[in-house]
């Protein structure tokens, strides 16, 4: 960590931050159509903050702007800054990317196998990680992949660093990829859907892992996920995205007992729930996402939400505004950050949210 990083550390201020952001992508018409609009959302240093929404609500396109890697996508960030370390990344040259990648922050995906090459073993595929960006040896990269290997908790590393990618699991793979991106010592992981291809028991310790590198190595961690059930035992801060934007954000505990949005109180009633029994069904939202370019007036979500109401939620786009601190019951630190909801009714409608164990 440079000086300046961690003097940022000892001032509080966060490691990451997206103000405003705004990704577009081309239409078939010649023109440009945002998908993701006005994004704002920090990320502190050692802090775990979950993305989540459902599938097409931007978290993708967010996470990958922040990356830098908008363009490779065909889509260009057309407002709004992403400052990393308070540095300013959205003109950055890609030389400098580059450089920022790797040792800065690093992304991991949900198809873990997709991402491997699967002619190199796993070890080559860590060493060259670290080489390049850490400019290490041959012999101390291949420590270093074994060593990466361990951390990950993938067992007789030693061994397995020899190892192709089709010897793998789809868990055991998720891991390599952590380890790879963990190789270069990065600031931010990002990690995208990284547990959705797999199967529950393994998808738990996968998340388990992520706190333990989180506590070893005080890596910040922005968690994307679909499913807030997942995002409850790991993340502190909460920002539901819908259709493009930021509906609700607060922190884990505000956002899960008393839920602001009637969109975030929808994700959360999907929950499965203990003991629900198969003839019961989810209550799930009813509707789907309207896509970017069919994004209706007022407030995104009004055709789906249940407290909808003419004239005042279909006319005007409602900002995300401070919501009043819960109060009483103990539910919540009155003393901790306001969270905030993007709804013109959000005081007068009583949400129901969970008890998360
Ligand atoms: N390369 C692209 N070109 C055009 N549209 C895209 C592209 N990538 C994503 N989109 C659109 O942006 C929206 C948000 O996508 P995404 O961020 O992948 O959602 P999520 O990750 O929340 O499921 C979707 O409507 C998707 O179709
Ligand atoms: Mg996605």
């Amino acid at each position: 960590m440079t000086a300046r990083a961690r003097q940022r550390e000892a001032d509080g201020l966060p490691l990451l931050e997206t103000q405003d952001l705004t990704v577009e992508f081309p239409t078939p018409t010649g023109g440009w159509m945002p998908v993701v609009q006005g994004v704002s959302f920090t990320v502190g240093q050692g802090e775990s903050v979950a993305l989540v929404g459902e599938s097409g609500s931007g978290k993708t396109v967010t996470s990958l702007a922040v990356m830098g890697l908008t363009g490779v996508t065909g889509g260009r960030i057309a407002g709004g800054s992403v400052r990393f370390d308070g540095r300013e990344l959205t003109a950055l040259p890609e030389r400098e990317w580059r450089a920022l990648r790797g040792p800065g922050m690093g992304m991991i995906f949900q198809q873990p196998i997709r991402s491997l090459n699967p002619a190199f073993t796993v070890g080559d595929q860590i060493a060259e990680s670290a080489r390049r960006h850490l400019g290490l040896s041959r012999r101390a990269a291949r420590a270093r992949a074994v060593e990466m290997l361990d951390l990950v908790q993938i067992p007789r590393a030693a061994e397995r660093v020899d190892d192709y990618p089709h010897a793998f699991s789809g868990g055991m793979c998720q891991r390599v990829m952590i380890a790879m991106v963990m190789a270069c010592n990065p600031r931010l992981l990002i990690a995208d859907e990284p547990t959705t291809a797999l199967d529950v028991t393994v998808q738990e310790r996968i998340l388990q892992l992520l706190r333990d590198l989180q506590e070893q190595t005080g890596v910040s961690l922005l968690f994307v996920s679909h499913d807030l059930a997942v995002v409850a035992e790991l993340c502190q801060k909460v920002i539901v995205m819908y259709a493009g934007e930021v509906v609700e954000q607060g922190t884990a505990a505000d956002v899960f007992l008393r839920p602001r949005h009637p969109y975030t109180a929808g994700l959360l009633a999907a929950i499965p729930k203990p003991g629900l029994r198969a003839d019961r069904r989810l209550e799930t939202i009813p509707g789907s996402i309207p896509a970017p370019g069919a994004w209706p007036e007022g407030c995104r979500f009004h055709g789906r939400c249940p407290y909808g109401v003419p004239g005042r939620c279909d006319s005007r786009h409602p900002d995300l505004t401070p919501a009043a601190p819960h109060d009483p019951r103990g539910l919540s630190d009155p003393n901790g950050p306001a969270g905030r909801a993007r709804c013109v009714r959000t005081e007068e409608i009583e949400l129901r949210g969970v008890t998360v164990a």
